[in-house]
C-alpha cells in the first residue's frame, strides 16, 4: 500500500510550553528559574522555526487562569515577558520577524504592555516568520471576544446574522490573517489542550513530547517535525482522496 504521508514543513506551529515548574523543582530551584530557562528556550525555538522556513509561530506565555498563580510568580513572568521583549527587539526586528500578541493583553501591567505594543507596531510591517506570543489568553475567551464583536456588527446592521460561517468567523479571532494551525506541540507528557487556541486546532496535528519545556530545543523540534512530516492530513477525506490529490497537485 502506497504511503500518503505530509513530508513538508508546518506553516503554523502552536506551542503549549509546559513544565517549567517541574524542571526547576527537579533541580531544587525557585519555579522562576524554571520560567528563566524556559525563555532561553523560547529564543532557540524561535531562532530555529525561522530558519527552518516556518510562517508562523505560536507560543503560549501565560494564560487567562495563570493570573491564579502566587503573585510572585506572576509578577516574575511579567518581568521576564519585559526582559525578553527588551533582550529580543534587535533579533526580532534584524530578521524580518513580525511580532504579534493575543489575548487580553490589556490585562498586562503598563509597562510590559507599552514595550510590547511597541515592538509589534515597529516589526508589523516584516514579511519574515510572524511570531504570536499568547499572553493573558484563553481559547474560549478569545472565542467570547469574538462573538462580542460579531453581535456588535450584527446590532450594528454591518454584519448579516446568516452570513456568519466559519470563514467568516474566523476573521474575528485575533488570530485571522495567520496560516491554518498545522501542528500543536505541548511538553512535559501532559495530553490536553489547556484552553489553547480552540477554534484553530479543528485538524491541527498534535504531538505530545515527555521533554519538559526548559529542556526543549532545536533538536526536539526537528524531531518532532519528523514525526509531522510521517503523519498521513486528511482534512476529513479518504486516504485514497488524499492520495489523488497528492498525485494530481
Ligand atoms: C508552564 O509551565 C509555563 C508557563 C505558565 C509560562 C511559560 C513562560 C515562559 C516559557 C517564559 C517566559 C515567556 C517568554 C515569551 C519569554 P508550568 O509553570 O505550568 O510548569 P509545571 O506544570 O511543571 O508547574
Amino acid at each position: 500500500m502506497t504511503e500518503h504521508v505530509s513530508r513538508r514543513l508546518p506553516r503554523h506551529i502552536g506551542i503549549i510550553m509546559d513544565g517549567n515548574g517541574r524542571w526547576a523543582q527537579r533541580q531544587g530551584l525557585d519555579r522562576i528559574e524554571g520560567h528563566r530557562v524556559g525563555a532561553e528556550s523560547v529564543r532557540d525555538i524561535t531562532r530555529a522555526a525561522r530558519e527552518l522556513g516556518v510562517e508562523a509561530l505560536t507560543l503560549y506565555a501565560f494564560s487567562s487562569q495563570n493570573w491564579q498563580r502566587p503573585v510572585e510568580e506572576v509578577m516574575g513572568l511579567m518581568q521576564l515577558l519585559q526582559d525578553y521583549l527588551v533582550g529580543e527587539r534587535a533579533e526580532i526586528l534584524d530578521n524580518g520577524i513580525r511580532l504579534r500578541a493575543i489575548g487580553d493583553s490589556e490585562k498586562l501591567p503598563g509597562t510590559v504592555r507599552a514595550t510590547l505594543d511597541e515592538l509589534v507596531g515597529a516589526s508589523a510591517a516584516n514579511r519574515g516568520m510572524t511570531l504570536t506570543l499568547a499572553l493573558s489568553y484563553g481559547g474560549r475567551e478569545s472565542i467570547a471576544r469574538a462573538v462580542r464583536a460579531v453581535a456588535r456588527d450584527a446590532a450594528a446592521g454591518t454584519l448579516r446574522p446568516d452570513d456568519v460561517d466559519v470563514d467568516r468567523f474566523g476573521g474575528y479571532l485575533q488570530t485571522a490573517g495567520l496560516p491554518p494551525l498545522d501542528l500543536l506541540i505541548r511538553t512535559s507528557g501532559e495530553q490536553r489542550i489547556s484552553n489553547f487556541l480552540l477554534w484553530e486546532i479543528a485538524y491541527a496535528e498534535l504531538i505530545f513530547v515527555d521533554a519538559l519545556w526548559p529542556e526543549f530545543r532545536r533538536a526536539h523540534l526537528h524531531a518532532c517535525l519528523e514525526q509531522y512530516g510521517a503523519r498521513e492530513r486528511r482534512f476529513g477525506l479518504t486516504s485514497d482522496q488524499v492520495a489523488s490529490d497528492v498525485e494530481s497537485s
